[in-house]
């Protein structure tokens, strides 16, 4: 006990400048092996001083059974706010690449036969708070995937320097080679994507779906049993699409103009009066959300095709076109994966691409959210854990460590049991880096 407040106090005097580095950090590893009995088999020194790292005393099992008693230390320990990690740290941290890899167990990771043939591209659209993303990056890592990262230009000279510093130690992330200053609801959302699917398309990796993430999201599968779920898919995409209500179709039916403005979002695109034109080649329209997971195939057309370079720059001027482009694109007649029109809407809940939670759907859909609501969505708490890893879905939004910080680590605790659960009946491929 003492020494974890030992440890929060050096990490929240932010005494560790970023020139101070792994001796310091060594120290607190020492310390803290000495007090929690964490003699991991590495047997280095290292950054466990850090908050993120710091593994809460709790029984995830029982976590996830819902035991009263656990669920109720975990909101104990939520209660005592955490300072979130800094930027630095990590930029520290991979300073030395060896040692960050083999630290975080980026080394550990084997590849069984029915993955290495399977590649997987991510889309990664960050801008903040460098330890989550590499949190994420973690726990969807896999050495035969590869990784795109789109960080924001509006973001600080320390998460950037901190993505940057991530890639050089990592073989298969990479930075996206045009970044774009991503405003709410606009046109940028969506072109950071497409900025990393360009370059996705070029890498050396044929990989056979893309998936697009955000910093609040988190798996819910571990990447052997994604690519077991991928390959069933057989080529077909999985989105959200659906038919827009009448309200949604302003969004595009009207030119918006980029404002600014005074608070929370720099900037945001205002609805005008003046009437669009309706969409280039008759193209019927459909709604989503901004997140999809997409055949190589479909990417490669999308890559090719006038219509698709006609209806983007149609989309210029619409409020938040990630919600509508793909969802759309999707629709479109012929395309590789095609989810026909005459189909019926296929709603967040039938597509696995994410789980999110709408305050005004919660008790009639699903169970109350235990952690905090952000514009209307759940950001998840602990006793959430069992719905999450049960209802099917691929990957959820939105977590938050602040909110809520054994949820996150019991997930990654939970992913990489099954990971080697799965692995376990499989022949694997291990390099020892
Ligand atoms: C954790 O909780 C489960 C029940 O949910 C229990 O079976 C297990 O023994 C517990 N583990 C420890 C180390 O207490
Ligand atoms: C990097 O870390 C490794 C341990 O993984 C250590 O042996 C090596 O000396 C370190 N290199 C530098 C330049 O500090
Ligand atoms: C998979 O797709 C191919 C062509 O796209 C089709 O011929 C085949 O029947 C599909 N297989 C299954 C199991 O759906
Ligand atoms: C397709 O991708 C190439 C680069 O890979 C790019 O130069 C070209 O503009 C793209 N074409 C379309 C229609 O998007």
């Amino acid at each position: 006990m003492k020494t974890r407040r030992l440890i929060q106090f050096l990490t929240r005097k932010q005494f560790i400048p970023s020139l101070v580095s792994l001796l310091m950090l060594s120290v607190l590893l020492l310390v803290r092996v000495k007090y929690n009995n964490v003699s991991d088999s590495l047997g280095l020194s290292g950054a466990s001083g850090l908050q993120t790292l710091f593994k809460h005393n709790i029984n995830c099992s029982a976590i996830y059974d819902l035991d009263p008693v656990e669920v109720g230390k975990s909101l104990i320990i939520r209660r005592k706010k955490m300072m979130e990690d800094k930027d630095e740290s990590l930029i520290s941290l991979t300073g030395n690449c060896s040692f960050f890899t083999q630290f975080r167990g980026y080394n550990d990771v084997c590849v069984s036969e029915e993955e290495r043939d399977f590649p997987l591209a991510y889309s990664l659209v960050v801008h903040k708070s460098a330890w989550m993303v590499e949190r994420l990056i973690r726990a969807i890592y896999s050495p035969n995937n590869i990784y795109c990262i789109h960080y924001d230009q509006k973001s600080s000279a320390q998460f950037i320097s901190a993505m940057e510093s991530l890639s050089h130690c990592l073989p298969n992330v990479f930075i996206a080679s045009k970044r774009e200053a991503v405003f709410y609801a606009s046109i940028s959302r969506l072109k950071a994507d497409l900025n990393c699917l360009s370059d996705l398309i070029r890498s050396e990796v044929k990989w056979r779906y893309v998936v697009n993430l955000c910093g609040q999201d988190f798996p819910l599968k571990s990447n052997i049993e994604l690519v077991s779920e991928l390959r069933r898919l057989n080529g077909s995409n999985m989105l959200e699409t659906s038919r827009p209500s009448k309200m949604k179709r302003q969004r595009f039916t009207f030119h918006y103009e980029i404002q600014d403005m005074s608070f929370e979002y720099q900037k945001l695109p205002v609805i005008t009066k003046k009437e669009k034109s309706p969409p280039p080649h008759g193209i019927e329209m459909f709604i989503g959300n901004a997140y999809f997971v997409l055949s190589r195939e479909f990417v490669l057309h999308l890559n090719s095709s006038d219509v698709v370079r006609d209806f983007l720059a149609w989309s210029e001027d619409t409020y938040s076109p990630d919600e509508h482009f793909w969802a759309t694109l999707v629709r479109l007649p012929g395309v590789p994966g095609e989810v026909p029109r005459s189909l019926p809407d296929i709603t967040d809940l039938m597509s696995k691409t994410r789980l999110v939670k709408w305050h005004y759907l919660e008790e009639n859909l699903y169970p109350p959210c235990t952690g905090e609501h952000v514009r209307s969505v759940c950001i998840f708490g602990a006793a959430e854990m069992r719905w999450l890893l049960n209802y099917g879905h691929w990957f959820a939004n939105k977590f938050d460590p602040k909110v809520d910080p054994i949820l996150i680590q019991c997930l990654e605790e939970k992913l990489e049991e099954k990971r080697r659960l799965f692995q376990s009946k499989t022949i694997l491929t291990c390099r020892k880096g």
